[in-house]
């Protein structure tokens, strides 16, 4: 799908076409990064874990100390979704909330009013089961605090460059040989008929969609483990899946690290197709 920008934009209380919404350059989104994000999907014009979404939002605004009442986003979801005119479509809402515009100083700055920007986008949720992508393996060199869902993204873009320019689908990420997480997904493992995946805290984002398979599993009695995997631990493998918002389930094809092959496979395996049928059933609800 080509990517456009959208027509119109939720800004600050208002919704405007996409040409007309401007903000300063002193935003301190723009100067520092110093905002936070979140995607949020709809299937068929229905949101999908929006709860779970604002909660983390919610989570990181209060990590960095931004004063903003997420449930005042809530209407705005709604009309987002009417406004694209997405009708019954599938799609995602993408939210973003910056400090606000100050002089600029490496502390918070006080009484700011944060800026708010909301707007929908279609995307193409059906058939992520039919795909099987390849991916790199490279070194984790994000900051410390993956857990909030910052703007400031720029290693994850640089990574997730790398991935494409070179015809994979995603890099996978290693901390000391400990695989955390994708540039922009989260990774599970199956060993033995077993999942595993890398537990929450610092190095990873609480991905919802992976809270969602975590749920899935159990309810499919497929024993589920939060335990990170070592990138040497791969030729043990036997399924590898990525999952995320607009990712959802996504079985890997192969792993490829510094030009060797880590880990590869023909087709997708057993309990990730599973988890995908589960899935697309939970996601039609
Ligand atoms: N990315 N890990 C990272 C680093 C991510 O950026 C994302 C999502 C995930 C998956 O999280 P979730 O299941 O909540 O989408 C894991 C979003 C979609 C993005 O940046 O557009």
């Amino acid at each position: 799908m080509k990517k456009t920008f959208p027509e119109v934009v939720y800004l600050n209380g208002e919704w405007l076409r996409q040409e007309h919404a401007t903000i300063s350059v002193f935003d301190r989104g723009f100067i520092f990064g110093d905002g936070l994000y979140e995607v949020i999907p709809f299937y068929s014009g229905k949101f999908f874990l929006k709860d779970a979404h604002l909660n983390r939002l919610r989570y990181g605004l209060n990590q960095v100390h931004i004063d903003f009442d997420v449930s005042r986003l809530e209407p705005v979801l709604e009309e987002a979704v009417t406004k694209v005119k997405l009708g019954e479509q599938d799609g995602a809402v993408y939210i973003q909330i910056t400090r606000g515009v100050a002089p600029r100083t490496h502390y918070y700055p006080e009484n700011v009013t944060p800026t708010i920007l909301v707007y929908a986008f279609p995307v193409a949720l059906k058939g992520f089961d039919k795909r099987f992508v390849d991916v790199l393996i490279t070194e984790d060199y994000r900051w410390h605090r993956c857990d909030i869902k910052a703007t400031s993204l720029i290693a994850n873009v640089a990574m997730n460059d790398e991935a494409i320019k070179n015809g994979f689908h995603e890099t996978i990420l290693h901390r000391q040989g400990v695989i955390t997480e994708g540039s922009h997904s989260s990774i599970f493992f199956v060993v033995n008929n077993e999942v595993y995946t890398h537990p929450e805290g610092h190095y990873i984002l609480p991905g919802i969609t992976r809270k969602a398979v975590i749920d899935l599993c159990k309810k499919l009695d497929v024993v589920i483990h939060e335990d990170p995997l070592k990138i040497d631990q791969l030729s043990e493998v036997d399924e590898v899946f990525l999952t995320g918002t607009t990712t959802q389930i996504l079985g890997v094809k192969s792993m490829i690290m510094n030009g060797e092959v880590c880990f590869k496979k023909q087709e997708a395996g057993e309990i990730t197709k599973r988890l995908q049928h589960a899935f697309i059933a939970l996601t039609a609800q």
